[in-house]
């Protein structure tokens, strides 16, 4: 199943595995808050008798209990506190059929903050049915819907002008919205879009024709959603098929259980797997009911292969005709939903098919403006931008491109600390420099370099705010350390601003990139056998974790030089706080710009009432204990 998937586990399989080759359309709805979506999908349901009777039920207590008139959103906004809200604020699948098709409709959210959610839904759609309040017009958000459904792939919309019926059902007004919608769509690699007049709340347009509109001729929501001709199920697509489990329930069997994720296989058929390339072909096809022949997207089934092989859950098998890549830097679109900004330099958790990877933004190269599809120069990504970027990950992922295959060209970007779903991205091709630097190993190496030295290499961070003592307290124990015979580099933030950082300034994008180069370097002096002391602010976590994650286990060692902001105020050794607090510095460090503390440092240093000598001893006694310095 695509990362970007979320369907219900249980109720979906037996609805799909239905005996009758139904073909099934999966749509989305958008638009704004109040452009009436769940009340668009309720009255649909509800007009043609698809209701359940349990949401049934609760919709006639919603609807009686306080003696408002039958409200259909509340059929679909089934949380409770959506409903204080007033808006959805997850995706809600439904399913239902009529004598010609099913439907499997992802009710998406229309508020700023929850494309996340219309990703969600979007990534496995087929049509998109753009919602606009007639009075309103086309907003903002219909253009990064729109937008947003085109990338995912998405090549039907239906443009529903809702609300008609407050506008006295005129023709004009709907023959407005039409053409600038169509101005605007023209833009997108839609395939067909069809615009229809309608009022959810009255249902006009929705299951049969309007009475109320007899200027309009084409066809009301639901026989169009019955005859739209869509891109069913590709066969023809490369096989694809993640292994989710290997099955072993005695030593005579061995399957790879899993769901295709495009692509069809037969028994038979050879198959490679994707990342070590190892041959095999299909002995059978395994499900519960029996044997299979074939099997195409969407099955889920076990593969028993004709020879050993050694492949794991995260691994792909393949049609070795038509591999994926296997790459560990490639660029992709990245559409960003969190709250805070997506950073070029910060490590986060890139999640595919098969894959859960650390991963940074190496470059973003332009963001997108949704109004006008411009390219802008941007430094950062801010909730519901949308970006084309170069991607690195630590190791080598597989992946096709997006728009060859939808499943296995996505992606997520999970925070590391808070585990939320960060960003998605569509996969536009690896990058060949990827595939054409390879690491060189080198004769003389770490050990060598660092058994000269007589000492073992090590990384000081130090942390604090600008005017804490860092530089003062590593430049004592550098010279103590020194006198000893240690071979040691300080590594300065304003030393280092003047030369290799002198691009950077202050605003959280370039401190993320004046740290990633800093814990480059120090990681490469720690590799020519240095104890590097690094005095930087560092104010982020994130990046001190990735700085520490870079270096050998024990190698990095964070000390945290804690001096109170008032303190460092009142020391004000460069005059930076008197000018910062007059308004005078931007983001300045504490005063406006944030510092986050380390939670766990090595070394937690509380300066106040100590000179940096003293400090600097206490660092070098903990040393002596951890590394047998001199
Ligand atoms: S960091 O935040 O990116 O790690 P770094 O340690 O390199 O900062 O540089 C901090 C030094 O730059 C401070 O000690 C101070 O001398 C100077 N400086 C100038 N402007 C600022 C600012 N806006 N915020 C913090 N430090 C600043």
């Amino acid at each position: 199943m695509s990362s970007l998937q979320s369907m219900p586990p249980q109720d979906i399989e037996p609805y799909l595995a239905d005996e009758d080759k139904k073909t099934i359309l999966r749509f989305i709805t958008c638009g704004s808050v109040d452009d009436g979506k769940s009340t668009l999908i309720g009255r649909l349901l509800y007009d043609a008798k698809l209701i359940f009777d349990d949401q049934l039920a609760t919709l006639g207590r919603v609807g009686t209990a306080d003696g408002k008139e039958t409200d259909f959103a509340l059929l679909l906004d089934g949380l409770e506190a959506e409903r204080e809200q007033g808006i959805t604020i997850d995706v809600a699948y439904r399913y239902f059929e009529t004598p010609k098709r099913k439907f499997i409709v992802a009710d998406t959210p229309g508020h700023e903050e929850y494309t996340r959610n219309m990703v969600t839904g979007a990534s496995t759609a087929d049509l998109a049915i753009v919602l606009i309040d007639s009075r309103q017009g086309i907003l903002q958000q219909t253009r990064r819907h729109s937008y947003i459904a085109s990338l995912l792939g998405i090549r039907h919309v239906v443009l529903a002008v809702n609300k008609m019926d407050l506008v006295d059902f005129q023709q004009t007004v709907f023959d407005k919205v039409v053409s600038d919608y169509l101005a605007f769509a023209a833009g997108l690699s839609f395939a067909s879009i069809q615009p229809m007049p309608i009022s959810a709340r009255f249902g006009d347009n929705v299951i049969g024709a309007s009475d109320s509109m007899p200027w309009y001729h084409g066809p009301a929501l639901l026989d169009h959603l019955e005859i739209v001709e869509f891109a069913a199920v590709e066969q023809s697509k490369a096989f694809r098929f993640p292994v989710q489990l290997v099955m072993r329930p005695n030593a005579e069997f061995r399957g790879y259980a899993g769901q295709v994720a495009s692509g069809r296989i037969l028994v038979d058929d050879a198959v490679v797997v994707a990342r070590s390339g190892q041959h095999s072909s299909v002995k059978a096809i395994v499900t519960r009911d029996g044997n299979l022949g074939s099997a195409v997207e969407g099955e889920a089934v076990t593969l028993v292969l004709s020879d050993e092989v050694d492949a794991s859950r995260g691994d792909m098998l393949v049609a070795p005709a038509a591999r994926p890549f296997v790459a560990d830097q490639f660029q992709a679109i990245v559409i960003w939903f969190d709250a805070n900004a997506m950073m070029p330099g910060r490590s986060y958790i890139l999640r595919n098919e098969t894959d859960s990877v650390s991963a940074t933004v190496t470059a973003l190269k332009h963001r997108v403006n949704v109004n006008s599809f411009t390219r802008e120069a941007a430094k950062t990504l801010r909730m519901n931008e949308i970006g084309v970027c170069n991607i690195s990950t630590q190791s080598p992922i597989v992946f096709d491109p997006y728009r060859d295959n939808r499943a296995t060209g996505n992606f997520i970007f999970v925070d590391r600390v808070t585990n939320a779903t960060v960003g998605a991205g569509l996969i536009d091709f690896p990058l060949r420099r990827a595939n054409n630097v390879h690491w060189q190993a080198t004769d003389v190496n770490k050990a060598a370099r660092s058994a000269m030295k007589n000492q073992r290499p090590a990384v000081l961070w130090f942390t604090g705010l600008s005017g804490s003592g860092k530089s003062t307290i590593a430049n004592a124990l550098e010279q103590s350390l020194q006198l000893k015979g240690n071979h040691t580099y300080l590594l300065d933030g304003d030393n280092v601003r003047h030369g290799l950082n002198r691009d950077l300034g202050f605003t959280d994008e370039d401190r993320v990139e004046n740290i990633r180069r800093v814990a480059e370097v120090a990681k490469l002096m720690a590799d020519a056998g240095l104890i590097v002391l690094v005095s930087f602010i560092s104010p982020f976590r994130d990046e001190r974790r990735m700085a520490r994650e870079l270096m050998e286990e024990g190698e990095f060692i964070e000390i945290f030089v804690d001096t109170p902001l008032d303190e460092c105020a009142r020391r004000d050794p460069k005059g930076l706080y008197e000018k910062a607090l007059a308004g005078k510095i931007a983001n300045f460090t504490g005063i406006s710009s944030p510092y986050e503390p380390p939670d766990d440092p090595e070394l937690h240093l509380r300066t106040i009432g100590y000179e940096p000598i003293a400090l600097a001893l206490k660092i070098e006694a903990f040393l002596d204990g951890r590394l047998g310095t001199k």
